[in-house]
């Protein structure tokens, strides 16, 4: 099966944006992500990434597949996530990990990404969603998936809805978290 993850996420993502909505791609990499979510019918997307690589193939595919309308809604973000400016998101979202066919050595780390999510849940709007991606394939990303399970599970139930998908026959697969505030 094709990455089933990345599917059952596209579809929560394109149900859940609405025309008006900013929307935070938080490790935009080589921009697929980015680009799937620039089609939706959203009012801004913000996509961020640490290494410079990245920001710049982000831009070249946001350029060779979108219309200069829709390139304007993108704004491109050249920095850590650990925080966010002070806006209102309807959907922040992490896919985590390095960048593929990257330097293997940046990758997401547990301390900056627990950082990160936290930061996310005090900029969400009412029934706002963060979607994040493990990959629990590789060392740093075990951490990952182990740090931010727990860290989901001790959010309020009275403000936060958890929902975690993962293979239950192939452990080392991609998870998925999708959580939403419902204040
Ligand atoms: C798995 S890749 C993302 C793939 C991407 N969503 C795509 O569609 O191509 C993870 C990305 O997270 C970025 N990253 C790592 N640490 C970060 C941090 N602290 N802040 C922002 N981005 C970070 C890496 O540079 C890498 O590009």
């Amino acid at each position: 099966m094709k990455s089933p993850h990345l599917i059952l996420a596209k579809e929560l993502w394109e149900k859940h944006v609405q025309k008006d909505d900013l929307v935070i791609d938080a490790t935009c990499g080589n921009g697929h992500d980015t680009l799937f979510l620039a089609k939706l019918p959203l009012r801004q997307l913000i996509a961020i990434d640490l290494q410079k690589e990245a920001i710049e193939a982000t831009r070249a595919a946001l350029e060779k597949e979108l219309s200069p309308k829709e390139q304007r809604r993108v704004l491109l973000k050249h920095q850590s996530h650990q925080s966010f400016e002070k806006i209102e998101a309807q959907l922040i979202v992490y896919n985590l990990g390095y960048l593929p066919k990257g330097n293997k050595a940046i990758t997401t780390k547990v301390e900056t990404t627990l950082q990160s999510v936290h930061a996310a849940t005090q900029i969400l709007a009412p029934n706002g969603a963060l979607s994040i991606t493990c990959y629990p394939g590789h060392e740093e990303g075990a951490k990952e998936k182990t740090a931010i399970l727990q860290w989901a599970t001790n959010l309020p139930s009275d403000q936060w809805s958890v929902c975690h998908h993962e293979w239950v026959n192939r452990p080392s697969s991609p998870s998925l978290f999708w959580i939403v505030y419902q204040p």
